[in-house]
């Protein structure tokens, strides 16, 4: 892609920072750039069409087309992005839900939500870590949801993609603090963007009864909750700027009451399960000792 392919709009804002977005089509993506675009940041957002579905309000939005599953269109996209100058914060937002039990996802299904919900992001990481470290400063933010937390029956291969990012996201978070680059995970629960409409969720191939009272009941769950989810996307946009511009922004950001009941039901679950089984865990360590674990 060459930079002929920018679509520039506005003008910039006093002193914002610059931020980097996938996918700002729709949804979270699009919510956080209008927010940002209101109060003078510039935006360098992705779009698959390279279309802009935004205004500029007072600051500056440069929007470069990309597909995610393409690992040399995200390479160039990142290049070209960093060549427009210094990127304050990188957000992984673009992703969708695949909603199936495991036994009915196709390796298909399966692939195509890894490359975009967990290659993608990791790719866009890998290309931007070099211009990071450059430039001594950083905030990496990866959407990932509150299902790669706790994960419920009937999304297991979307919480496996999401856990994925967790997983890489926090061991990353330790190599690059030292070097002043910050990360944040952001777990939203139901919010009212385009993630349960057919234009963005898949779901498995057959519905297999032996699953109707736990994948089946999920999949009937989110599709009488589409269009009414309780979380309001531009208060979570507010929210995800309020938490990356503070003086010690969290390793984990939890959106919306019901993420939060179901990470601390998940939290209090383990911390339980950990002190019950705690004579076995505690049990298997050589006689003679060792070196300890890293
Ligand atoms: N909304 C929720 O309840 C919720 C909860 C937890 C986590 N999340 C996460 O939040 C993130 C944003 O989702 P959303 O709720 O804003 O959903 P959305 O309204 O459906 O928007 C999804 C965005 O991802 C983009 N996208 C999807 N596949 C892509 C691909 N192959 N290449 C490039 N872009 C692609 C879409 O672009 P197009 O317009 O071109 O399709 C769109 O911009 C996702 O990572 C999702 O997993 C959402």
């Amino acid at each position: 892609m060459s930079a002929g392919a920018l679509t520039r709009t506005g003008a910039n804002g006093s002193g914002a920072k610059v931020w980097f977005i996938t996918g700002v089509s729709r949804g979270f993506g699009k919510a956080l750039a209008q927010t940002l675009l209101a109060e003078g940041a510039t935006v360098i957002g992705t779009t698959r069409s390279g279309d802009s579905p935004l205004g500029h309000g007072q600051g500056t939005l440069h929007i470069l087309p990309l597909e995610l599953t393409d690992p040399a269109a995200i390479r160039q996209t990142v290049a070209t992005a960093f060549g427009l100058g210094r990127i304050e914060v990188v957000v992984n937002n673009a992703g969708y839900g695949l909603l199936s039990s495991v036994e009915e996802a196709t390796e298909a299904q399966i692939a195509h939500l890894f490359e975009v919900n967990f290659h993608a992001p990791r790719r866009v990481i890998q290309a931007a870590l070099p211009y990071l470290r450059a430039q001594g400063a950083g905030h990496i933010v990866n959407i990932t949801s509150i299902a790669g937390v706790a994960p419920a029956a009937g999304s297991g291969y979307y919480a496996a993609a999401k856990m994925a990012v967790e997983g890489f996201s926090q061991s990353l978070a330790r190599e690059v603090a030292p070097l002043g680059i910050r990360l944040t995970l952001v777990e939203p629960g139901a919010f009212r963007t385009d993630f349960l409409s057919e234009h963005s969720l898949r779901r498995g191939e057959s519905d297999l009864a032996a699953y109707a009272e736990t994948a089946g009941a999920a999949r009937r769950r989110l599709a009488e909750m589409a269009g009414s989810q309780p979380g309001d996307p531009d208060r979570a946009a507010a929210a995800i700027i309020a938490a990356v511009r503070s003086d010690s922004p969290p390793l984990h950001l939890v959106l919306g009451p019901d993420a939060y009941a179901r990470a601390r039901q998940m939290l209090d679950a383990f911390s339980a399960e950990l002190e019950t089984w705690r004579h076995l865990t505690l049990g298997t360590d050589f006689a003679s000792g060792g070196a300890p674990s890293a």
